[in-house]
């Protein structure tokens, strides 16, 4: 695998997202939610040059109720992205493991939101310790017109909580 980095995105990164991914609107809109401190956009740089995949950690309070009373504080992770060219290569994982640090300075675990029947996502989640923390929620899923506008969408999602605290080992001091 070429050379890969993770940053924070920045305002001026905005041109090379939108060319990288198209989603002009969502991206236009996360690096809004970055600046007012909901969140973090997180991309996965090749060679320095070539967005290759990105994720947003939400600490912002969530918009659904359930996990607003049952996650207090815990961060989200959403819109887990590599793109075709650039998968199986371990870029996920490094996102991943970058969003679980950011999120491991704030609370102990993180959560996310995995659609019902996508089996080789639930494989995936399941292999980095994301387990069930409640089936068939209710939520939102935002779509992003070209004009700019957000059309809200019902979906239903499994929601999957990983516990960032290590367990001490029984018997260690
Ligand atoms: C799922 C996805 C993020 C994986 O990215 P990646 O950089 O290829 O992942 P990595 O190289 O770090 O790890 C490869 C893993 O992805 C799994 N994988 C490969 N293709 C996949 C697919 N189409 N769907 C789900 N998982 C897939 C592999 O089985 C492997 O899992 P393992 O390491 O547990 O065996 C990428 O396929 C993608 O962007 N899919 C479309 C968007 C999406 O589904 N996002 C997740 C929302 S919860």
């Amino acid at each position: 695998m070429s050379h890969v980095r993770v940053l924070q995105a920045h305002d001026s990164h905005l041109e090379d997202l939108i060319t990288a991914f198209g989603k002009r609107h969502y991206f236009v809109r996360q690096l809004e939610r970055q600046c007012a401190g909901h969140g973090k956009l997180l991309v996965a740089w090749t060679d320095f040059t070539t967005p290759a995949g990105a994720v947003y950690l939400w600490l912002a309070p969530a918009q659904e109720p359930e996990l607003r009373a049952g996650l207090v504080g815990v961060p989200l992770l959403t819109d887990l992205e590599v793109r075709p060219a650039f998968r199986r290569q371990g870029i996920a994982t490094r996102l991943v493991k970058e969003a679980e640090s950011l999120a491991a300075a704030r609370s102990h675990r993180l959560a996310l939101g995995v659609s019902p029947d996508k089996s080789e996502l639930h494989r995936f989640w399941r292999n980095r310790d994301y387990q069930p923390w409640r089936l068939w929620l209710e939520t939102t899923r935002d779509i992003f017109q070209d004009d700019g506008t957000v059309d809200r969408e019902i979906d239903y999602c499994h929601v999957l909580v990983k516990n960032l605290v290590s367990q001490p080992l029984e018997g260690v001091l």
